[in-house]
């Protein structure tokens, strides 16, 4: 009641602030849900064991309590009972969410979706259907077993919907395209409380704006991608190299190389971060090559001769991959760090903004003993994910050829500030130089702070505010880089 009251006075502000603080979960959401279903509060001492651990602490959100569905219904109860009585909610999947405009949400509740982690695949029609909270690494093994694939976000530990409903880009966007191309059809309970599915033939408007802004639209209850056969029996040439810092113009030079030509098989992500100890930066650059070995060494060679102190190859299956820790930054999957996310999609690598990046946070490392920030450069081939139109999905960043992301580790806000600062004059070096005319962030990497054009482009937004305000015209679904009614 007393929402359709805010929202027919239109006392946004009041509504907005509206919290769960002492509410009896129990009495309001208890006798709707099914046996199974459990309500948590805050102040249990069980409750950070119970409950889906967030990976950053930065601009969390923070709830009074939180709900674990173990039914659709169950969901589409929650929602509309939030809706009744004013709750805020956010659907927490592999909690791997990184924007600081999840901190909006406070004392509300979290529908915690660890119950619907289900992996079901379909071997005669190569499909894999995954619950909504289900993490990358849950699908590894049925997907090797079956030797298919289908292309992912790099770190096992994030969800699938969370990083599909951005686009999902990954080490594997060169071969398969980016993870939304793969993506058949969602179960989504909406802002009326209603499941509905979303495929190119149900709703079809709908499927095309979960497919890059999807954390706006509902709660995905499960996802169905189409699986493709693994290249070279599954096996990855995976080529680890360690530069020193004196190098770096080297290194950005030889990711340059790959700007005008780079096989769909290549993946390159370079890594770069200060050993506090040594006092000094290391660059690691990790080449994989989806294929054999013998193929893949004229693409090693720019790195080899930009300096490597070291060069580790080694041939593995792509389930192992993600263990190598020059692959994937190894605090990836360690929950309840502070970390701030800052990111830009780049159309062309300039190795003049890669050196002054570098300068820049080698000082900001040397002045600041408590901050392990990493640069981290996913070059992945976008030829593929071009084989789709820019029209087809919400998702804007087909003609990215790689995204930066400086993933700053330091203890507590004491440093926000400065690191904030340092931050947005290296975004703007970046920009400056990026190939794009207006300043383009993966909606999963972004820091929150850039704008919905940043996240959604200009060419897409004003059809995503028309399907926001159908959709979700109460704006339920607007924390994570919510798109402006
Ligand atoms: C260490 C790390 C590595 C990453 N690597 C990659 C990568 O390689 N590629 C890539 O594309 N992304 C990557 N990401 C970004 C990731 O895709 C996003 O952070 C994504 O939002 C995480 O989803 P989640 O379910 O884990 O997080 P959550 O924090 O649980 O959710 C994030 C947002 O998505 C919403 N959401 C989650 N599940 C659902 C659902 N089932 N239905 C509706 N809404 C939902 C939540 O409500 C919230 O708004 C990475 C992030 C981190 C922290
Ligand atoms: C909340 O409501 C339930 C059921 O209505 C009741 O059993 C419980 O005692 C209430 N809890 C508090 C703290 O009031
Ligand atoms: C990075 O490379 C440039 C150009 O060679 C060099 O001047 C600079 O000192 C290097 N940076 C670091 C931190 O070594
Ligand atoms: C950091 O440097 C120290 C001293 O040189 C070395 O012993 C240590 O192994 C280095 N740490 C890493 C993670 O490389």
């Amino acid at each position: 009641m007393h929402h359709s009251i805010c929202s027919l006075l239109g006392l946004i502000v009041l509504c907005a602030a509206a919290q769960a603080d002492g509410v009896n979960l129990t009495s309001l959401y208890g006798l709707g849900l099914s046996n199974s279903a459990e309500i948590l509060y805050a102040s249990d001492s069980d409750f950070e064991e119970e409950t889906t651990h967030r990976w950053t602490l930065y601009h969390a959100p923070t709830y009074y309590g939180a709900i674990k569905p173990a039914t659709e219904a169950d969901i589409q109860h929650i929602v509309r009972t939030s809706v009744e009585h004013d709750i805020p909610f956010l659907a927490t999947g592999g909690g791997h969410g990184v924007t600081r405009t999840l901190g909006r949400l406070q004392n509300g509740i979290s529908i915690d979706l660890s119950n619907f982690q289900t992996v079901e695949l379909d071997e005669e029609n190569s499909f894999i259907t995954v619950g909504g909270a289900a993490t990358y690494q849950q699908t590894y093994e049925p997907m090797y077993r079956a030797g298919m694939m289908m292309a992912m976000g790099n770190a096992p530990c994030v969800g699938v919907v969370g990083a599909a409903l951005g686009g999902a880009v990954g080490m594997w966007q060169g071969l398969y395209g980016v993870g939304i191309d793969s993506l058949v059809s969602v179960r989504l309970v909406t802002a009326t409380g209603d499941l509905v599915v979303a495929s190119q033939t149900e709703n079809a408007e709908l499927f095309w704006a979960i497919r890059g802004a999807g954390a706006n639209f509902g709660i995905v209850t499960s996802a169905t991608f189409q699986l493709q056969d693994a290249v070279n029996n599954g096996n990855v040439a995976s080529t680890s190299f360690v530069f020193p810092a004196k190098h770096n113009a080297s290194v950005w030079e030889a990711v340059r190389s790959f700007d005008t030509e780079i096989p769909d098989e290549l993946a390159v992500t370079a890594i770069a971060s200060f050993n506090h100890t040594a006092q000094e930066p290391t660059i690691l650059v990790n080449v994989n090559y989806y294929g054999p070995a013998l193929d893949a060494a004229q693409y090693l060679r720019p790195f080899e001769e930009a300096g490597p102190l070291a060069a580790i190859p080694v041939t593995l299956p792509w389930t192992t991959l993600q263990q190598l820790s020059l692959s994937v930054d190894a605090a990836a999957c360690t929950p309840g760090q502070y970390v701030a996310d800052y990111s830009i999609a780049l159309k062309q690598t300039d190795v003049d903004a890669y050196v002054s990046a570098f300068n820049a946070l080698t000082a900001f490392w040397e002045e600041h003993e408590a901050f392990a920030g990493v640069l981290v450069i996913d070059r992945y081939p976008n030829a593929v994910a071009k084989r789709v139109a820019d029209g087809e999905t919400a998702y804007p960043h087909r003609e990215a050829i790689a995204h930066l992301l400086i993933e700053n580790h330091y203890p507590d806000s004491s440093l926000d500030d400065s690191v904030n600062a340092l931050m947005r004059e290296t975004r703007a070096r970046f920009q400056a130089t990026s190939g794009f005319d207006e300043l383009s962030v993966y909606v999963n990497f972004a820091q929150g702070d850039e704008g919905a054009e940043a996240w959604y482009s200009s060419r897409k937004l004003e059809r995503l505010k028309e399907l926001k305000r159908a959709w979700d015209p109460n704006e339920l679904f607007s924390y994570s880089n919510p798109i402006p009614i």
